[in-house]
């Protein structure tokens, strides 16, 4: 496996394999990897014959100074468990390879990336768009993997790629979860196991939000009944949202943790 830090580092290594017409499979990455994240490489490892890991905590995402300053940051172990699944190349850039001095060109998604996680969080979609836009540049992957888990994120990058024209398939892979029904993130770790109880109302709120839409009830309400009865949750939001399928998203906050969520619909 490479480990490379720079831009013509990567378009050194993967310009051969391209033109001998291996498929080149991109998994965009912040580190601190899960099982969540694995299951995307063994997508990529199915679907392509070069995967690619991108490790980059990106900065422009962010919207609070001292959530980024928080962020975990692990990159030996996330170097050890790209290995072992038999990742190819990881890109490791610094923050100044990605955004050199007088950076100043930015994909900025419209209403998509305004409602929902971008209301809550302004600037975060226009940080995402902007880096994946540059590692689909810098990578040229034909397929570029991503997790159900991150809805609004998989909505946004589709949107990017069909309204740009880029020559890149978008998978999204479903989210993978906890024992206890609990989506896999690098904020779990945050979690006292009193805030992880409360946090378990989210996905049954889904569950429930779901099961009425199958017995043909309003998925909000009976999601929010659920998380409004739960002690110690703060409700961000709970809607339907028009993404390729209905999908039921919501966003809720156990202390001082933000957690997201969605099921789809039908
Ligand atoms: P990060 O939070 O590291 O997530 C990387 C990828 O893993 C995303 O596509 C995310 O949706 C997926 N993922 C996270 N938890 C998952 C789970 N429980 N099940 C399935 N997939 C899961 O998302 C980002 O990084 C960044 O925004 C990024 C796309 C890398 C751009 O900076």
């Amino acid at each position: 496996m490479k480990v490379l830090r720079t831009i013509a580092q990567v378009r050194e290594a993967l310009g051969g394999p391209r033109r001998s017409g291996d498929r080149i499979g991109l998994v965009p990455t912040m580190g601190a990897l899960h099982a969540g994240h694995v299951a995307l490489l063994r997508a990529a490892g199915e679907g392509c014959d070069l995967v690619v890991m991108s490790l980059f905590v990106n900065p422009s995402q962010f919207d609070a100074a001292d959530d980024l300053a928080r962020y975990p940051r692990t990159e030996e172990a996330d170097l050890r468990a790209a290995e072992t699944e038999g990742v190819d190349v990881v890109f490791a850039p610094s923050v100044d390879e990605v955004y050199p001095e007088g950076f100043d060109t930015w994909v900025e998604p419209g209403q998509l990336g305004a409602v929902l996680e971008g209301a809550v969080r302004p600037g975060h979609f226009r940080g995402v768009a902007t880096v994946c836009t540059k590692l689909f540049s810098i990578v040229q992957p034909a397929v570029a993997y991503f997790g159900q888990k991150d809805a609004q994120q998989v909505a946004v990058v589709r949107q990017v790629v069909r309204d740009l024209g880029l020559p890149v398939g978008v998978v999204a892979v479903p989210t993978v979860r906890d024992h206890d029904g609990l989506a896999l993130s690098s904020r779990n770790a945050f979690l006292s196991p009193a805030g992880r109880e409360t946090a378990l109302a989210l996905p049954r709120a889904l569950e429930a939000g779901a099961a009425a839409h199958r017995s043909g009830r309003e998925p909000v309400a009976a999601a929010r009944e659920l998380l409004n009865a739960q002690r110690g949750l703060v409700v961000d939001y709970v809607a339907v949202a028009d993404f390729d399928v209905p999908t039921l998203v919501a966003a809720v906050r156990a202390g001082a943790i933000r957690l997201i969520d969605n099921v789809r619909l039908g």
